[in-house]
């Protein structure tokens, strides 16, 4: 029993270090608001990882969440044809080069993740957000190279 508890947690500490570099969880739950208001990945990133954590009860219809990544100078137009994009594409347009990463829209109880390259994210800071209508202007937070 002893040894099993050394274990997980020696394993929550692995994964702790490799967060702080490459891999972030973020949570949200039956309100509009991200855990987090600022990701700073680190430049050797080749990638990085972004998990969605729905920690809510309300289903994705109601209360959807999503992590979408833009260029700052293209986060209000997008945000605003991501709600046109509806429900079925998870409030994100398809094939739109503006997205530059997106998790799918998730629900109370549900999680996604999203890996993306970061060799073409060249400028100082990004804006991420919520796409579900009317969450953007509260829902978002920037991202940067660091
Ligand atoms: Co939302």
């Amino acid at each position: 029993m002893i040894n099993r508890s050394n274990t997980f947690l020696g394993l929550v500490l692995f994964s702790g270090s490799c967060m702080a570099a490459c891999e972030f969880n973020i949570e949200v739950g039956d309100t509009l608001q991200f855990d987090t208001k600022e990701i700073v990945a680190e430049k050797s990133c080749e990638s990085v990882t972004i998990t969605i954590n729905h920690t809510g009860k309300l289903p994705a219809a109601a209360m959807g969440h999503n992590w979408v990544l833009s260029k700052k100078e293209d986060f209000q137009q997008l945000a605003i044809d991501s709600s046109a994009a509806g429900l079925d594409n998870n409030y994100v347009p398809p094939d739109d080069a503006r997205v530059l990463a997106n998790t799918r829209l998730v629900g109370g109880g549900e999680s996604d993740s999203i890996s993306f390259e970061t060799a073409s994210l060249t400028e100082d800071s990004y804006t991420f957000f919520c796409s579900f209508p009317g969450h953007w202007a509260v829902m978002k937070g920037t991202f940067k190279l660091n």
